[in-house]
C-alpha cells in the first residue's frame, strides 16, 4: 500500500479526499493527517479533520494541528465557500477522539526521518505552510520523500481566489516556492483538473443513495459547497478539487498531463500566488512537476461511490 501523510484544510472537498483514503486500506495507508490554517482557522481544520475520521470509523487515525498561519502574511480564508465551520452541510457530532500531542511539522519531519527514504508520500490538500516549514527546518528530508501530490494552482483556469491564483498557492506562496523547488518528485491537480471533477445532481444522488451516514454526509456536504461555483463558475455541481490528489493514487489512468517547469510569482502584488506552468515548453527551465490537466470523470465518480460504500 501507498504509506502517505495528508496535509490539509477541512474543507468538504478535503473531507472527501481523507473519506476516499480512509476507505481504500488495502491501497492506502494513512500514517497521519496533520492540519493546517487554510479555509478556516487551525483550530476548526484540526476539528474538522477528526470529525471526518470518525465519520469513516476510524478514531486512531492520528491529527496533529500543524501551522497556525502563512509563513510571511495574515491567512487568508475561505468561509465563502465552505462556510463558517469549514464543513457546513451535514450536522457531525464532536469527535471523542484526541488531537496528538506534537506539532504537525514535527509529525513530517520524523515520519520522514524515520521510515525507510523514498516509501513515505505527503498528500497536501490545503496551503503548502506545514511541508515547507518542514523542508525548511530539516533540509534533508525532501531527498527522503517518495512523491508529493498536491492540490493546487491553474493554468488555462486561472484562478479562485484572484484572477491570476487559486486558493491553497494563493495563502502562502512562499510556502508553495519552497515546495516547487525541494526537487521532491511532484504530481499536481490544479483547477484545470479538479474543475472537471464535478458532483452533477445525479453523482450527488448516487451518493445519497448509499444510505451509509458517509454517504449521505457527502452528498450533504456538496449540496452545500455547490453554491460557489453554481453561482460563480455556472458549474453544474460543486468540484471535488482533493479528491483528485488521492483519486490519483489509487488509479493514475483516470489522469492524464505533462511533466513540465511550475515556477510561483511571489513578488508582483497583481499575480501574486499565480502558478507560471510552462505547458508548451516555450523555456528551458527544468521539468519540476507532473501537472495534470484532464481527468475521466465518470471513472473517478465510479471509484469514489465505490469505495465510499465500504465505509
Ligand atoms: C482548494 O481550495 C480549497 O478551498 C479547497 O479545499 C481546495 O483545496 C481549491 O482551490
Ligand atoms: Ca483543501
Amino acid at each position: 500500500a501507498e504509506r502517505i501523510i495528508i496535509d490539509t484544510d477541512p474543507g468538504q472537498d478535503d473531507a472527501v479526499a481523507i473519506l476516499l483514503a480512509l476507505a481504500s486500506p488495502d491501497d492506502i495507508d494513512v500514517l497521519g493527517i496533520t492540519a493546517v490554517a487554510g479555509n478556516v482557522p487551525l483550530e476548526l481544520t484540526a476539528l474538522n479533520a477528526r470529525k471526518i475520521c470518525e465519520l469513516a470509523g476510524r478514531p486512531d487515525v492520528r491529527v496533529f494541528a500543524g501551522c497556525d498561519r502563512p509563513l510571511r502574511q495574515p491567512l487568508v480564508t475561505a468561509e465563502h465557500v465552505h462556510g463558517k465551520t469549514g464543513l457546513d452541510g451535514p450536522t457531525l457530532p464532536d469527535p471523542t477522539m484526541p488531537l496528538q500531542a506534537g506539532h504537525g511539522v514535527d509529525f513530517i519531519i520524523d515520519t520522514l526521518r524515520t521510515e525507510p527514504a523514498g516509501t513515505v508520500t505527503l498528500c497536501p490538500l490545503g496551503p503548502l505552510t506545514n511541508i515547507a516549514t518542514a523542508f525548511e527546518r530539516a533540509p534533508d528530508i525532501a531527498a527522503r520523500v517518495k512523491r508529493i501530490v498536491l492540490m493546487g494552482g491553474a493554468y488555462f483556469e486561472v484562478g479562485n481566489i484572484t484572477p491570476a491564483a487559486e486558493f491553497n498557492i494563493y495563502v502562502d506562496p512562499e510556502a508553495a516556492r519552497i515546495v516547487f523547488a525541494s526537487r521532491a518528485p511532484l504530481v499536481v491537480m490544479p483547477l484545470d483538473v479538479t474543475h472537471k471533477a464535478l458532483v452533477t445532481r445525479p453523482r450527488n444522488a448516487a451518493f445519497r443513495a448509499l444510505g451509509t451516514p458517509a454517504g449521505i454526509a457527502v452528498a450533504q456536504m456538496t449540496d452545500f459547497f455547490e453554491r460557489f461555483d453554481r453561482e460563480k463558475y455556472g458549474s453544474d455541481g460543486a468540484p471535488l478539487h482533493d479528491p483528485c490528489v488521492i483519486a490519483w493514487l489509487l488509479n493514475p489512468a483516470l489522469f492524464s498531463g505533462r511533466e513540465i517547469n511550475v515556477e510561483i510569482e511571489t513578488a508582483s502584488p497583481l499575480t501574486r500566488g499565480m502558478t507560471v506552468a510552462d505547458w508548451w515548453g516555450v523555456t528551458d527551465r527544468p521539468r519540476n512537476a507532473l501537472f495534470i490537466g484532464d481527468l475521466d470523470a465518470d471513472g473517478f465518480f465510479t471509484l469514489l461511490a465505490e469505495r465510499l460504500a465500504r465505509l
